[in-house]
């Protein structure tokens, strides 16, 4: 049957069609009216009347995944968006991308982070689509959207799918994945037997969703809505609650507004929005991947992430969040304590409010139109944080010229000023050869230094800076020691662990040479990480045993170790990055 009030105006495209709806980005046959027939004709296989077609197209980059149980939602959610955007008279098309879950990346998540983020940028630019809802929540997807969002640069909100549900251990609550570390650490103590720790196996993951604590995950769904990409209250639902339903819903609505106001990335994205972003990663001790994340986003438009002034930031911005691992509760409680209004509200003295968001009203006015706090004990106020600073202190020192990181919010108290002797590790072969091994010469006083799993050097930067604490001192009741290397930890890691040492050992930066025994200071009150040796003696070291730097033969992963820039640029490939500087976050006026 056709549809007689709205003709197909196949051949006859105007300029403003070209720019939107169905009609956009046409494949080229040479001939623009036969391509838009042949379009037109193929959709109108799915069912589709000339009238749908007609309407503004809302893609929703769909990251479902048998592989991706942190986004087990996606098909409830992607229903919900389609209602949203059918509701406020646009037309969803929903269309897969990459999807990368924590535990099913090898060789780690991180690697392929930039390759979803190609593929969301290519499969944006080449498909039909006025605005995108891109539906992400484990830890890699939503800095992936969001840098291939920002490339792309067309009208872009952010879906998260929400944390999953606590589980319970004989009668203790337990969530991935802090609690799976610390059960791990009792097993490895060999304090719990194989029975129990195959029961805890059972609890960790009570439901479909992200990560409990604030780990990466939670870290950039908080992000997301503090740089105004998410509708308000977009971070905080669990996966399988009503309230994300409602979100999803009102997310494909407002990406119809946008599509007709046109409310493009790069007005949402701005450094306003990346210092509010910056505040809020301090402020809910969030995961240190967070501002490599952050920093791959704000180079996608052109600005660099200014650690020094991040921080500056952390003097004055204490945590108030109080979630595992630097605190007691739960994404759900967070969410119960009113989410991230409750967090804005209290932070609102520190923010931009002026910076826009995807409502198209500002970060002050929804924090206004959030309402009054109420009692709850999540969110500290800003009198009684959970950790007087910010939760990333950045250090410098001659072992990473190009700094280095700690989570002081989650390092213990007595090591953050330390002077031990270094126990070198080579790479994370290296490691798990002798770690555990009764004849490693450790004591809890030294600093273990793990080489080579930077950007490069792994290849793709992993979660092994958690280093474990070598078996016989676990057995002796250690239960933290210093540990510097040039990889990442999750975000629901604890310790004194000393991250993302710029440059990396694989490109030869100075933990290249450290020898087992040298001296390494770590200073976290005077931001200082410094190995007591000389320059002379370094170069002299650097000169005997040159570093070669990691290659391929083909593939991806000569794309990678081709062009893969360090932490400090967000761990982005060179050639992604936006092609006009536009300064450093914060700007000069801080
Ligand atoms: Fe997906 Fe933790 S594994 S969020």
């Amino acid at each position: 049957m056709t549809d007689p009030k709205t003709p197909s105006p196949a051949h006859d495209i105007t300029p403003a069609d070209a720019e939107s709806g169905i009609s956009k980005g046409l494949t080229n046959y040479g001939d623009r009216g036969f391509s838009l027939f042949l379009r037109k004709a193929f959709i109108k296989g799915a069912g589709y009347t000339d009238s749908a077609l007609q309407r503004p197209v809302i893609g929703i980059a769909n990251t479902g995944s048998s592989y991706n149980p942190c986004h087990g939602n996606a098909p409830q959610l992607i229903e919900a968006v389609k209602r949203g955007v059918m509701l406020a008279g646009g037309l969803p098309m929903d269309f897969p991308t990459i999807s990368v879950h924590e535990s099913f990346s090898a060789p780690t998540s991180m690697y392929l982070r930039n390759l979803m983020s190609m593929d969301t940028e290519e499969m944006i630019r080449a498909q039909p689509m006025d605005a995108v809802v891109l539906i992400g929540g484990c830890d890699k997807t939503v800095p992936a959207q969001l840098m291939g969002a920002a490339s792309a640069g067309i009208p872009a909100i952010q879906l998260i799918t929400g944390s999953m549900l606590t589980g319970s251990h004989r009668s203790e609550r337990v969530g991935a994945c802090t609690d799976c570390r610390r059960y791990w650490g009792k097993f490895r103590a060999e304090e719990i037997d194989a029975e129990e720790i195959a029961d805890v196996n059972n609890q960790l993951v009570a439901s479909v969703g992200t990560c409990s604590v604030m780990g990466t995950a939670s870290t950039m769904a908080c992000i997301a809505e503090a740089l105004g990409m998410t509708v308000p209250g977009g971070a905080s639902p669990p996966a399988v609650t009503a309230d994300r339903i409602r979100i999803a819903e009102q997310t494909g609505t407002e990406a119809v507004r946008m599509a007709r106001e046109r409310l493009t990335i790069d007005k949402i994205l701005t450094p306003a929005a990346f210092e509010n972003a910056m505040r809020v990663l301090l402020a809910i001790g969030g995961s240190t991947n967070g501002i490599v994340h952050l920093a791959a986003i704000a180079g996608r438009m052109g600005y660099d992430i200014d650690l020094k002034a991040l921080d500056r930031m952390g003097r004055d911005t204490p945590v108030l969040l109080d979630l595992k691992p630097s605190g007691d509760h739960y994404m759900e409680d967070f969410h119960h304590a009113g989410g991230m209004a409750t967090l804005l509200r209290e932070l609102k003295p520190l923010l931009n409010l002026d910076a826009l968001t995807v409502t198209g009203r500002t970060l002050g006015e929804e924090i206004d139109r959030a309402g009054p706090g109420f009692a709850q004990d999540v969110v500290r106020p800003r009198s009684n944080p959970i950790y007087p600073q910010g939760g990333i202190a950045v250090l410098q020192g001659n072992l990473a010229p190009g700094g280095a990181i700690i989570k002081q919010s989650a390092a213990h108290p007595r090591l953050m000023e330390h002077e031990g002797r270094a126990v070198v590790f080579e790479n994370a072969a290296d490691l798990a050869h002798r770690i555990d091994s009764d004849d490693l010469d450790v004591t809890a006083d030294d600093i273990l230094v793990l080489k080579n799993i930077g950007p490069k050097g792994a290849p793709g930067m992993p979660e092994a800076g958690y280093i474990p604490i070598p078996r016989k001192l676990a057995r002796a009741g250690v239960k933290d020691i210093v540990r510097i290397s040039d990889g990442r930890m999750s975000g629901t890691a604890f310790g004194t662990i000393v991250l993302h040492v710029t440059p990396e050992s694989a490109v030869g930066g100075p933990l290249a040479h450290v020898h087992n025994g040298d001296r390494i200071t770590l200073s976290v009150a005077r931001r200082e990480l410094t190995l007591q040796v000389s320059d002379e003696e370094l170069a002299r070291r650097a000169r005997l045993h040159p570093v070669t730097e990691p290659t391929a033969e083909r593939g991806y992963r000569k794309l990678f170790l081709t062009t893969v820039n360090q932490a400090d640029q967000g761990v982005d490939f060179d050639f992604l990055r936006c092609a006009t500087e536009r300064g450093t976050i914060p700007g000069p006026r801080e």
